[in-house]
């Protein structure tokens, strides 16, 4: 299933539109597309206005890399090339340049932010790709004193001398005033129970430590189904380290970095236990939940522990179909969690979250937080009458998480270790009996995520986004 060689396809897609002469595409509009995807793949909610975000909205930006459509792992953007209108001149005055697109728009970019975002190695180091210019010792009213198109890019040359090129990829990715790309969203794919049957998302080791392709693969396919097998692992704890690391370093908690555990309660948690858990997202109680979970089954000797996923997302939209009102309710109202079970630690946030939480851009579902043994008491109501609807919204979405249709089930096997997308996939395991060794490991959300960007897109790809 799914893409072979994604990496391999990406590059070479991403070198052949380099190469391409400039062509506007007028006859597609990929970020329809784009729009369209989102509002099927990811339920979307329009949260309270955030200042920080709302008038900032290129902290929020993610690189945004090029259409292939035949890569499974579709992020989409704009693929034609730009080219300035010949029909029309570049105009600027005391404040703004006006660049005029083939495409029939005009981007304008204020004097002091593009002298700030110049692009040459004594204003932004060529490795470090860190911005060395100091600007604070720009006048804030610079000024050009030349502006000229060049075949690769807007030519400046501002009053005290500086020279400056931006390429043309550049300034139409980056064009804030009108904003012409879109925020991209990945496609991802949500799944019930029926639609795994014969397609269940799984990786080989053998792929994934022998090349980056490997790890491409098996990135994308976590971030397309929200969890991945590998085939062919060897049994070992230290197999299963070294396959995790080749995502990235393991993210150490209160359990420690890479587990080895058996049902001893030997860490105060449930997970440490026979007992049966119900579908959950693990360590609510971080700032930052864990982004990737892997488990290893290396020996049982007994009965049940049968392993349970659930697509928190297609969860979500359900909830959000049918019962609005819970889905709203879940996605403002904040819930306290703890982690306090060893003698040592007593964990919360910085502050509660909501089970749903949204982009505060683009409004799409990013991360589902839901573990209802973690809660910790909810003695702050902003209004206490809201207490009740609370309790509904709970009762709601518990019905919709344990709904056969849409639960994966499957028997963990030694050699076949299961890694998923905590902030999208809730897991659990039935009780069982008997002796069971389990090992495993977290990795933070961000840094399987550039993993997945390096490895599919590549680094030039990337950086032209950011
Ligand atoms: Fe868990
Ligand atoms: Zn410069």
């Amino acid at each position: 299933m799914a893409s072979r060689r994604a990496a391999v396809l990406a590059r070479s897609l991403s070198a052949g539109l380099a190469r391409r002469q400039a062509v506007c595409q007028h006859s597609r509009n990929p970020w329809k597309e784009a729009i369209r995807a989102i509002s099927t793949s990811s339920p979307r909610f329009q949260p309270p206005p955030n200042p920080a975000t709302s008038e900032n909205p290129i902290s929020a930006s993610p690189p945004v890399p090029k259409i292939n459509k035949k890569r499974t792992f579709n992020v989409t953007k704009a693929d034609a090339q730009p080219t300035l209108s010949k029909h029309h001149k570049i105009s600027f005055d005391d404040k703004r340049i006006s660049l005029p697109w083939e495409e029939g728009k005009n981007s304008t970019f204020q004097h002091i932010w593009l002298r700030d975002h110049c692009q040459c190695p004594q204003c932004m180091h060529p490795q470090t790709k860190q911005r060395t210019l100091d600007t604070f010792s720009l006048p804030l009213n610079i000024r050009p004193s030349e502006v000229e198109p060049k075949d690769e890019g807007l030519y400046v040359k501002w009053h005290g001398g500086h020279e400056s090129l931006y390429s043309w990829e550049w300034l139409h990715r980056h064009s804030y005033a009108p904003r012409l790309e879109k925020y991209p969203s990945v496609q991802r794919k949500l799944w019930g129970k029926a639609d795994l049957e014969e397609n269940i998302p799984v990786v080989k080791y053998d792929d994934v430590m022998k090349s980056d392709n490997g790890v491409a693969e098996w990135t994308s396919q976590i971030q397309i189904y929200g969890f991945c097998f590998v085939d062919g692992v060897p049994t070992t704890p230290g197999a299963t380290k070294e396959l995790v690391e080749r995502i990235a370093h393991i993210r150490h908690t209160h359990y420690g970095g890479f587990w080895d555990f058996t049902a001893d309660l030997e860490k105060k948690d449930m997970a440490y236990t026979n007992l049966a858990l119900p579908a959950h997202t693990d360590t609510t109680y971080f700032t930052e939940p864990c982004g990737l979970q892997m488990f290893h089954l290396l020996e049982f000797d007994g009965q049940g522990g049968e392993s349970l996923l659930v697509d928190g997302f297609r969860a979500a939209r359900i909830l959000r179909e049918e019962k609005p009102e819970a889905f709203r309710t879940l996605s403002t109202i904040r819930v306290p969690t703890h982690a306090s079970g060893n003698e040592d630690v007593s964990i919360e946030p910085y502050t509660p979250f909501p089970v749903f939480n949204h982009h505060p851009v683009t409004g799409e579902l990013v991360q589902v937080r839901w573990n209802n043994e973690d809660r910790a008491t909810m003695d702050r109501w902003a209004d206490p009458e809201e207490v009740e609807k609370f309790y509904a919204a709970i009762f709601d979405w518990n019905e919709v998480l344990k709904r056969a249709e849409g639960e994966y089930r499957e028997q963990l096997v030694p050699g076949r270790p299961l890694i998923f997308d905590n902030w999208r996939v809730l897991h659990g395991r039935g009780s069982f009996t008997g002796f069971r060794r389990m090992c495993g490991a977290y990795v933070g959300r961000d840094d399987w995520q550039s993993r997945l960007r390096m490895t599919n897109y590549g680094r030039e790809e990337i950086l032209m986004g950011l």
